[in-house]
């Protein structure tokens, strides 16, 4: 993949297609971003009223040259719809250029010119702004062009990349930020495609060890560091939960640590790291409080915090930012069986606390415990923990956004805030005293479950105990993990949510130096 910056005055040559962003009723930036051998055709469109394409968000058409094949122009121009000038945003972008990238893999449109509104019609962005708009354009053509095809013995397509793309630009002025900005979206692009990889491979296929595994090897590429703690260890480092989870299966348990280490500046390995801690249950049935049948394959992607983490790992060492972060990531099997924990089990956490296991369904928050409690030791900035947590959590919240819980308000508060521009979606709920009430057991310190009602709150309240030490944010991904309805820049399956937000969430911390 190889990506080139030009200057639209220069004219529009090469590229067999054209990507243009339009706005609503045909707006259309200046003449300079039509190639030659489109316009005939544009001026039809606009004239003819017809309503296939006016420009409205998720529009998009194909038009074809009147120009011979034989001059270097571009063969077709694809126009995608923007929506209207005035609410013009990165995530319009973003899904306009997904339904883009989904074309071209779909055609095999492997060499592709990218265009989108200039300065004028869009105000004079700010050099923020203009950033984060290049950033989702290409975000959104890469990742609308993702596929998980590796299960189909015959391939319907050849095997698809982009080889060529062109940015467009009005003026070189802007040159070194859209250059940033093409750096950053293909490693983002990049490792969120890894994580949908991870999510989207059944579990007979990735176990917890292999999972360990791909971690070793992504570790090797991208220049981090890895210790995967198995077997005796896992009791001498007084991992309960994910001893008591995984026990149940054949597969054994594994608790993956990546850490990355910026080798530039000041920065070295006693530096204060952010640590992130992802949920990997690499097969959710339940247990012995076992799961209904209907739906219960999805639970293959109950591994999708910790994807989302191993992503962010590998891309913050692949863009160099200058932070020290590390992963944690717990990775069981979450089966029934004569050796698997029963309910009304009790165990002891390595900070001492006890947790009487009610449901044996309620399994991701047994395994964070043991990484939040793990997290202590980096004397962190921040620990920001990730998981497919709760049914409660898609209840409240539907597929469209994760719950955000913490006990900072200046974390969770940054959190939002990048949010909005890598278009994850986070909403808050709260994390009063009277939930973690509910949360105590009459035996033991806690319990696993309480109420039905407010599922996704009681879960984070029983991941606070074991997070009072630190800056802590906590976000349920259940709902936003996965899609069973293609969207603009998610195909079908997993989606790799959180892996954009903690790149840029790390980044934040590191560009602005925060502590919370
Ligand atoms: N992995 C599930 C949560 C989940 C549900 C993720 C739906 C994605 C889609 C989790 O381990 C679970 O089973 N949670 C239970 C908790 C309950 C027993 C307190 C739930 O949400 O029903
Ligand atoms: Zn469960
Ligand atoms: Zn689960």
């Amino acid at each position: 993949m190889n990506f080139q910056i030009e200057l639209l005055k220069s004219g529009i040559t090469g590229k067999d297609t054209i990507i243009v962003g339009v706005f609503e009723d045909l707006e259309l930036m200046k003449k300079s971003s039509i190639p030659l051998g489109f316009q005939k055709q544009l001026e039809m469109l606009k004239a003819s009223g017809l309503k296939e394409f006016r420009g409205k968000g998720g529009e998009t058409v194909i038009l074809y040259s009147t120009e011979p094949d034989t001059l270097d122009l571009p063969k077709r121009l694809v126009l995608v719809g923007l929506g209207k000038k005035e609410v013009y945003s990165s995530e319009r972008l973003r899904n306009a250029f997904g339904g883009a990238g989904s074309l071209c893999r779909d055609k095999n449109f492997r060499s592709v010119g990218l265009i989108i509104p200039d300065k004028k019609a869009s105000r004079s962005p700010a050099k923020e702004d203009l950033y984060q708009r290049h950033v989702a354009m290409i975000e959104g053509l890469l990742l609308g062009a993702y596929r998980f095809d590796k299960y189909k013995s015959k391939k319907e397509k050849v095997e698809f990349r982009f080889e060529d793309i062109v940015v467009f630009m009005e003026s070189g002025s802007m040159n070194n930020t859209v250059r940033k900005a093409i750096e950053f979206s293909r490693v983002t692009a990049e490792v969120t495609g890894i994580a949908r990889d991870l999510m989207n491979t059944p579990a007979n296929d990735l176990t917890p060890a292999a999972l360990a595994d791909q971690s070793i090897k992504m570790a090797k590429k991208y220049g981090f560091r890895i210790r995967v703690i198995s077997g005796k260890d896992l009791v001498k480092n007084k991992m309960s939960g994910v001893i008591a989870v995984g026990k149940g299966s054949e597969n054994p348990p594994q608790f993956i640590i990546l850490e990355y280490i910026p080798r530039t500046g000041k920065l070295s390995r006693n530096s204060r790291p952010v640590v992130f801690v992802g949920k990997a249950v690499c097969f959710d049935s339940g247990g012995i409080s076992l799961k209904p049948g209907a739906n219960m394959d999805k639970m293959k992607n109950d591994m999708g915090g910790g994807a989302a983490v191993i992503g962010t790992i590998a891309g913050l060492a692949a863009l160099k930012v200058p932070i020290r972060a590390v992963g944690l990531v717990p990775a069981v099997e979450n089966l029934p069986s004569g050796s698997a924990s029963r309910p009304g089990d009790i165990i002891k956490y390595a900070n001492g606390k006890t947790v009487e296991i009610l449901n044996t369904d309620a399994e991701g928050r047994l395994i964070m415990a043991d990484a939040l409690t793990y997290a202590e030791r980096y004397n962190p900035v921040a620990v920001v923990d990730i998981a497919t947590l709760t049914g409660s959590c898609v209840v409240a919240l539907g597929k469209f956004a994760a719950g955000l819980m913490g006990n900072n308000e200046k974390l969770m508060e940054t959190i939002e805030k990048v949010s909005i521009t890598t278009g994850e979606k986070v909403w808050r709920f709260p994390l009063w005293q009277e939930y973690r009430e509910q949360m105590k057991s009459d035996i033991a310190d806690i319990k696993n479950v309480a109420t039905r009602e407010g599922g996704a709150i009681n879960a984070a309240a029983f991941l606070l105990e074991f997070a009072e030490g630190y800056n802590w944010a906590h976000l349920d991904i259940a709902g936003t993990a996965w899609v069973e309805k293609s969207g603009t820049y998610t195909p079908l399956g997993a989606t790799g949510f959180g892996t954009r937000l903690l790149i840029g969430l790390a980044k934040t911390i590191s560009d602005q130096k925060l502590s919370f």
